[in-house]
């Protein structure tokens, strides 16, 4: 039997310094246990293709200076207070948030990519508050390494993992349930280490189960994404409608969106 342990140390010693392990959160009923877990050797990647980390990594690309993720409108009023100079973003229910759930001002834009133009965002930091994005983000904020990433920034954040030994990717999903475009980036990207990793990661069941969900669809990708439950939604939203055309495209920017000790998402 003492064979055997020492065996397992070894082969999870081999494992935890020269192999990748990627894990993946599928549902934000998982966010809390990552809140709670210990993070400091551990790199987490969100994803909300439809749209919170999609927008971020637009309006970084765009010039923004940062993009800081808040759970609560409360707490992006508050910042605003504090700092006048921010800007306030986010929604709820897919829309802009306003004076009627602020209590005080309209927010300076909603959540749809297209509003974040270089004109708009050039060196502004903009705070946000989204649906499920940046609850996931916060709550993966005390990891060694948090990446927002989308189809967008996919194969910039692939390249920029290399080297690290664990990986979680965070699926935000929709209201409390998983939602299918963020479970086909996590396996896009899983894809990516799978099939030129060198040595080969080890992935996690719910991982593969991800991998295996993108291998499926990864010939169409749009339409997927369209037909998931938010990409019905945003479809039905005439002013909203292009956003899931916008989200769905693959490599546009060249760019890493990571989290600074402050809590602060920024181009690297
Ligand atoms: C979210 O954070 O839940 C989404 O990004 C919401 C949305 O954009 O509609």
């Amino acid at each position: 039997m003492r064979a055997k342990s020492s065996l397992d140390f070894v082969v999870r010693l081999h494992y935890k310094f020269s192999t990748m392990i990627l894990h993946t959160l599928l549902t934000p009923a998982e966010l809390p246990a990552l809140a709670a877990r210990d993070l400091r050797e551990t790199a987490c990647v969100v994803f909300d293709i439809l749209r919170a980390t999609s927008t971020f990594v637009t309006a970084l690309h765009h010039g923004a200076a940062a993009v800081i993720p808040v759970s609560e409108i409360a707490e992006a009023v508050a910042r605003r207070k504090k700092q006048p100079d921010v800007r306030l973003a986010g929604e709820r229910n897919g829309v802009r948030i306003r004076t009627a759930q602020t209590g005080a001002m309209d927010f300076d834009f909603g959540n749809s990519p297209r509003e974040f133009t270089p004109e708009k965002v050039r060196g502004q930091i903009i705070v946000s508050t989204t649906t499920n994005g940046t609850r996931a983000l916060r709550a993966g904020a005390t990891a060694k390494l948090v990446l927002a990433a989308s189809f967008l920034n996919l194969s910039a954040t692939a390249q920029f993992l290399r080297g690290q030994t664990e990986i979680i990717l965070v699926c935000a999903g929709t209201a409390e349930n998983a939602a299918l475009e963020d479970v086909l980036a996590a396996g896009a990207l899983a894809e990516m280490f799978a099939a030129h990793g060198n040595p080969r990661p080890a992935l996690a069941d719910a991982t593969e189960i991800a991998r295996q969900t993108f291998l499926r669809r990864k010939h169409d990708l749009a339409a997927a994404i369209g037909g998931s439950q938010n990409g019905r939604r945003l479809r039905a939203i005439p002013k909203l409608r292009a956003d899931v055309a916008f989200c769905a495209q693959q490599d546009i920017f060249n760019l890493v969106a990571a989290m600074d000790a402050r809590g602060c998402l920024r181009k690297i």
